[in-house]
């Protein structure tokens, strides 16, 4: 016998109300004008069936758990001994994708036998294709499933903060940066325990030195022209799902795809090269609705929370990419710190999906977005990013 201490919610009494009542009364309450459009639309879409919520995704030829892949971080051993091995090994326990970065501290071959879960390299494009072509060869031979070349790095961001704090790559005792490493003790021990610190996937020029050295083998290395005739030939010599990272504009994404790119990453290399480009989240619906039905977008910069990768999805990003989460979280415990991180961020991404009303990723749509500038500075929430779209509850 239903009691109305059993109901709560609306939604509970609605049910009862159709039992008790006639038809026709019932319909009288819960009816509207013609379509019923506006009725709908008044209302929050809770009724939805959620006990599972499906987030996979396939993604660059590969299924993952849930839309997510570790961007590509350079020098990750820097950061903690698991380096990045360890961030590998739990991408693969969560069910999303690694990308390693042609900086990477473990080699090609190293993360192609440690896991088996989808893996991207990420190319930087150096001024000898002999060393372009030898990167690529050396992924299709340790089983790599997707090659990432990034494009916005041809010049080196000017980051002030590595030189006021005198970072040196490896890192360095030096009379202004003493003090700081003498503060970290812990850190030193994991460090010094970690073994020689090398760049394998670039061979003798990944040897060490400071950060002037590396800024000069930058300046000597990359390309600094680098072509559509120069990224089909990459994508060519590859052949298999290629992705261009550091895509800003429509019009680049359409060349994308005619070079041949099965993805686009959105990104600003997470603003560390130039200041004042627009959020990426900004540029997800002009460039999925550009391109979308045949380059695969995926949303790279600012995801902090499963809600912001939610956002993402909702204006149509394939899937997203994150940086320093995983290194916050690498950096502070090791591989158990990256693994609490994506459980985390995988439990808040279900989490709205299921208070949004939606069972699977694949029902997110632009009607669970309000722009900011659609809605009243007051409830405009400024201190994090993303915080350019508003989730919204509505049929
Ligand atoms: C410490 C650090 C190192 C990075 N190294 C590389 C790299 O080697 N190659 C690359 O394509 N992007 C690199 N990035 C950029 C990331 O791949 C990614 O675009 C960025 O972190 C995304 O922003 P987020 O940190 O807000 O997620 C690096 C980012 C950080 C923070």
């Amino acid at each position: 016998m239903a009691r109305a201490g059993n109901c709560y919610n609306v939604a509970d009494f609605e049910v009862q109300a159709r039992r008790r009542l006639p038809a026709p009364l019932y319909h009288y309450i819960a009816g509207g004008a013609d379509d019923e459009r506006t009725v709908g639309a008044n209302v929050q879409n809770y009724l939805q069936d959620i006990r599972s919520i499906d987030m996979r995704r396939t993604v660059l030829g590969r299924e993952l758990a849930w839309p997510l892949f570790l961007a590509p971080t350079g020098m990750t051993r820097m950061f903690h001994q698991a380096g990045e091995i360890g961030v590998a090994q739990e991408a693969e326990r969560s069910g999303v994708g690694y990308a390693l970065s042609t900086m990477g501290t473990a080699s090609i071959e190293e993360v192609g036998r440690a896991t088996n879960g989808p893996r991207m390299f990420q190319l930087y494009l150096l001024n000898d294709e002999a060393m372009n072509f030898a990167m690529i060869d050396r992924c299709k031979a340790a089983g790599f499933d997707a090659l990432c070349l990034t494009v916005d790095t041809v010049v080196a961001g000017n980051r002030e903060r590595d030189l006021r704090t005198g970072l040196t790559v490896p890192p360095r005792l030096t009379p202004g940066s003493l003090l700081a490493f003498a503060a970290r003790p812990r850190w030193c021990m994991d460090y010094l325990g970690g073994g020689a610190f090398s760049l394998p996937n670039v061979g003798e020029a990944g040897g060490g030195g400071d950060l002037t050295t590396l800024a000069s083998y930058f300046a000597a290395r990359m390309e600094r022209n680098i072509t559509w005739a120069a990224v089909e030939r990459i994508a060519s010599r590859w052949g298999g799902p290629f992705a261009i990272k550091g895509i800003q504009s429509v019009r680049d994404a359409r060349l994308a795809a005619s070079a041949g790119a099965s993805a686009v990453i959105l990104s600003n290399h997470g603003g560390r090269q130039l200041d004042g480009v627009p959020p990426t989240i900004d540029l997800v619906a002009d460039i999925v609705d550009a391109i979308g039905d045949r380059v695969e977008v995926i949303l790279d910069g600012g995801i902090r929370r499963g809600s912001h990768i939610v956002k993402a999805l909702a204006m149509g990003a394939r899937a997203c990419m994150t940086g320093r989460p995983y290194l916050y979280a690498l950096s502070a415990f090791g591989k158990p710190g990256v693994r609490r991180m994506l459980e985390l961020m995988r439990a808040e991404t279900e989490r709205t999906l299921g208070l949004l009303g939606c069972a699977g990723v694949d029902d997110l749509t632009r009607d669970h977005i309000r722009l900011a500038g659609d809605i009243p500075d007051f409830l405009q929430d400024g201190a994090s990013r993303p915080n350019v779209t508003h989730l919204r509850n509505i049929l």
